[in-house]
């Protein structure tokens, strides 16, 4: 069975499949093929990965094996019709991705689009692996820019007031982005739209920011709901009153398959603290913040930075690939039956759980996109916007 992993599209630092992954990949029978110069960026050499057992070869190599595993949509040229294609496809934003697949009657398997809430896929969860660091990021980044430092320190020159750090959205990057926060010595709040989110706030340090009338705005696949533009308003007023005296503020609100949702007004912009810093975690998908400038450092009028770095993940490379090649081989080797990768209609993960069971979710399928140039017949969210 042979797997091949292309170099990542310039401006992703990330690579696929890490050398540690060799070892398990090999015993599940997986020869691995691996272009030369992919894990370059993430520092995982081509004598690292010979090392550990696979074969360094061209990109044409990678891209003709049966079974292609990364982490960007790599495009369909040169990918044979039949080939497994594992990456994270991104289908709603890209349904180009789905139809260009379906035409080279490619297997397409979007990482993104793995039923979480199946206790099996939480060590497969691409989405956890990456937000996880990239919450972490965020807080760095914040707390490399702010004017000022972060824990309650007692000097003789006089005693210094702990940094105010306000995260918005706490789901797993949130979470992580409290934790960092609170282990640099903040005082941090922060808020959702699930008021399942409270007790985990508080699990990791941070303080609630409770909004009236907040109901829980959570779907069955445990994403946020599109809210009414009148809650909206209620969050982000209530929210960015909280901010107005911040020195942090990370946004991390996410809407499933929809664009960021607008945390940060420009108004409240305008009524934050001179040297506050804005990180958008968001800065790629729209941005949370009206303000946000993709990619860029910006500074407003008012002295408030804002951060629309790209790809926060990418920014910590080597970690970051390792995490998504542990997600991509304990998913890649769970799919070999009798020394061959299976693709079937029985697999949960594949599919989506079971219509009757607690996670069957309507509309979606599981990490299967399409096959043999049809759409999976549970993906008809999906097909809608196809
Ligand atoms: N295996 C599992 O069961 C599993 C795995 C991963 C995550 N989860 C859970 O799924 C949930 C979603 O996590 P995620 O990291 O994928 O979320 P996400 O990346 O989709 O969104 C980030 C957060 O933003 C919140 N949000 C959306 N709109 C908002 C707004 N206007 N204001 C404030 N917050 C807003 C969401 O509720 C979410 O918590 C969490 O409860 C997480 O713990 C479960």
């Amino acid at each position: 069975m042979k797997l091949g992993v292309p170099m990542e599209p310039e401006g992703e630092t990330r690579v696929g499949i890490v050398p540690s992954s060799m070892k398990k990949l090999a015993k599940a029978g997986f020869e691995v093929i691996i272009e030369s110069g992919a894990g370059r960026s993430a520092n995982y050499h081509d004598s690292d990965y010979e090392a550990a057992g696979a074969t360094i070869g061209s990109r044409e190599d990678a891209l003709s094996c049966p079974n292609i595993v990364c982490i960007r949509f790599p495009g369909v040229d040169g990918i044979a019709k039949g080939t497994n294609l594992a990456c994270v496809s991104d289908p709603f934003r890209h349904p180009e991705h789905v139809k260009s697949c379906m035409d080279a009657g490619i297997t397409l398997l979007s990482m993104d689009m793995i039923p979480r809430r199946l206790s099996r896929a939480q060590s497969m969860d691409v989405n956890s692996s990456q937000d996880n660091l990239a919450g972490y990021k965020a807080v760095l980044l914040g707390a490399a820019h702010v004017p000022k430092g972060i824990p309650m320190m007692t000097t003789s020159a006089g005693t210094i007031r702990p940094a105010k750090v306000v995260i918005m959205g706490s789901g797993v990057a949130g979470l992580q982005a409290i934790a960092t926060a609170k282990r640099l010595g903040a005082v941090v709040y922060a808020s959702d739209v699930r008021k399942s989110a409270a007790e985990q706030i508080e699990s990791v340090g941070g303080r609630f920011i409770e909004v009236d009338g907040m109901d829980d705005f959570e779907d069955e696949s445990g994403y946020a709901k599109p809210l009414t533009p009148e809650f909206i308003q209620k969050v982000n007023d209530t929210v960015c009153g909280v901010a107005a005296d911040a020195d942090i503020i990370v946004t991390t609100a996410r809407i499933f398959g929809r664009p960021a949702p607008i945390t940060v007004p420009s108004s409240a912009v305008q009524n934050f603290k001179s040297g506050a810093v804005v990180v958008d975690m968001n800065a790629d998908v729209g941005g949370n913040c009206e303000d946000t400038v993709k990619g860029e450092i910006t500074t407003t009028d008012n002295g408030v930075i804002i951060i629309g770095t790209s790809n926060l993940p990418g920014t910590l490379a080597t970690t970051s690939s390792m995490l998504y090649s542990n997600n991509l081989t304990t998913f890649m080797t769970s799919l070999v039956n009798d020394g061959e990768v299976v693709i079937s209609d029985e697999d949960d993960i594949l599919v989506g759980a079971p219509e009757g069971s607690d996670f069957y979710v309507n509309g979606m399928g599981g990490v299967l996109i399409c096959k043999d140039g049809e759409i999976h017949p549970k993906q008809t969210r999906l097909g809608g916007v196809l």
